[in-house]
């Protein structure tokens, strides 16, 4: 018998895979075996040939820039439209933002500004594909190229999205994911970093656990090899790394909730393309644009308001009032942040950033203002018909 009711978002699946680690008696990915299954599971389903489980997608990002060695000075280009995650994590480095502006049509980081930021000092680039929208990758892989700077392509928000028939795992060095409680598949919080290649991958192991010689590209278990391990001679540690791991409970959840990934991705697809149809003919409601090139996962439905008599917060409140769940708008973007206004962000390193300007970014300032993100975390396509309903009258109430 289930002993969850409404299980869309965890089921007695996981509180079995659960229950057996606790039984198991172990809880840790370096003894236990989940987490390597999860991996092996997680890499397969994105079409990559390494995965690495981490306890967040900031901690990904982290040990994502540590690996491709950014450090004191150097400079990261970020798109100025994105989590605050993308920023915090550069500054961990100690390393200098560098914000790059979006394509006002798809939001996503616009190539030909990307290319305008790189300098001589330009050790990485991140690049968002926001809401689930494959980013303009071909350009990107090209200035990538060109300048000889590696790509971390942060995934957080759309998994199984794919690009060119390619999933988007595919296309760099380094790829993360977040498992947060909104994300398509959650483990509560939690990330994976996937790679195809071994070094990268064995570096972002040993960052994630605190530099343990012992673990490979492809396992995080070192605690087998007990009868060397707790030898007073042996040296555990040739690299420098931090606590990122996730628990073998959250990766019982990772498991579970891996199988269901297509599943849960396809619905909210199939909801967006209802959200799609109701603002089609919309003047002022403009979506995502998507190339057939693109294959969308829709983290959320995500439109931009080009009407400035409508206020998100009035199309807000008449869309809860006709049942709607409620719309969030976008993030300020970075720069935009108290914590960067006011200089905090510069405290570790005042010397560095003494004489810190950051870039104007026109079009990520224009569209922030105007985004519209519909949540599209339903149970199921009937769960979503009050909000679809709702938009629609909406809409008519404005016309
Ligand atoms: C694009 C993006 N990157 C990174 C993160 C950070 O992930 P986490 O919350 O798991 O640390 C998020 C979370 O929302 C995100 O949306």
């Amino acid at each position: 018998m289930s002993i969850i009711k409404d299980d869309w978002r965890f089921s007695n699946d996981e509180v079995k895979l659960i229950t057996k680690v606790i039984l198991s008696g172990e809880s840790s990915s370096m003894s236990g075996s989940i987490n390597k299954r999860f991996e092996e599971k997680f890499a397969k389903t994105v079409g990559a040939k390494y995965a690495i489980a981490f306890n967040s997608g900031t901690s990904t990002l982290h040990a994502a820039l540590h690996s491709l060695d950014v450090g004191y000075g150097d400079e990261v280009i970020v798109p100025a439209l994105t989590v605050i995650a993308d920023l915090n994590v550069i500054i961990a480095q100690n390393a200098i933002p560098v914000f790059a502006d979006v394509n006002p049509y798809t939001f996503n980081i616009d190539p030909k500004d990307l290319e305008n930021k790189i300098t001589s000092r330009t050790k990485a680039i991140i690049v968002v594909p926001l809401y689930g929208l494959p980013c303009e990758y071909d350009e990107i892989k090209k200035i990538s190229k060109k300048y000889g700077v590696k790509v971390i392509n942060d995934a957080a928000q759309a998994p199984l999205a794919e690009y060119k028939g390619k999933p988007i795992a595919s296309l760099f060095d380094i790829t993360s994911f977040s498992f947060d409680a909104t994300k398509h598949m959650t483990t509560g919080d939690g990330g994976m970093i996937t790679t195809n290649n071994k070094n990268t991958a064995m570096k972002i192991r040993k960052f994630g656990c605190l530099g343990y010689k012992a673990l490979t590209a492809k396992d995080g278990r070192i605690r087998n090899i007990k009868d060397i391990f707790q030898s007073p001679n042996y040296s555990r540690h040739d690299d420098i790394g931090l606590n990122y791991r996730m628990s073998e409970f959250q990766g019982a959840i990772g498991m579970i909730q891996t199988k269901k990934l297509k599943k849960l991705v396809n619905l909210r697809r199939k909801i967006a393309s209802q959200f799609s149809q109701v603002i089609k003919n919309c003047k002022y409601l403009l979506p995502q644009e998507t190339s057939k090139d693109m294959k969308h996962s829709y983290w959320t439905f995500t439109v931009r308001n080009i009407n400035n008599n409508i206020s998100w917060k009035n199309f807000r409140k008449k869309f809860k009032e006709f049942g709607g769940t409620g719309i969030f708008a976008s993030w300020k973007l970075l720069y935009q942040e108290d914590v960067f206004k006011n200089g905090n962000w510069k405290k570790r390193c005042p010397k560095l950033y003494k004489n810190y300007r950051h870039h104007v970014c026109k079009n990520a300032e224009k569209i922030q203002k105007q985004l519209f993100q519909f949540p599209l975390n339903f149970k199921n396509t009937k769960s979503a018909q009050k909000s679809i309903i709702a938009l629609k009258k909406t809409i008519k109430y404005f016309d």
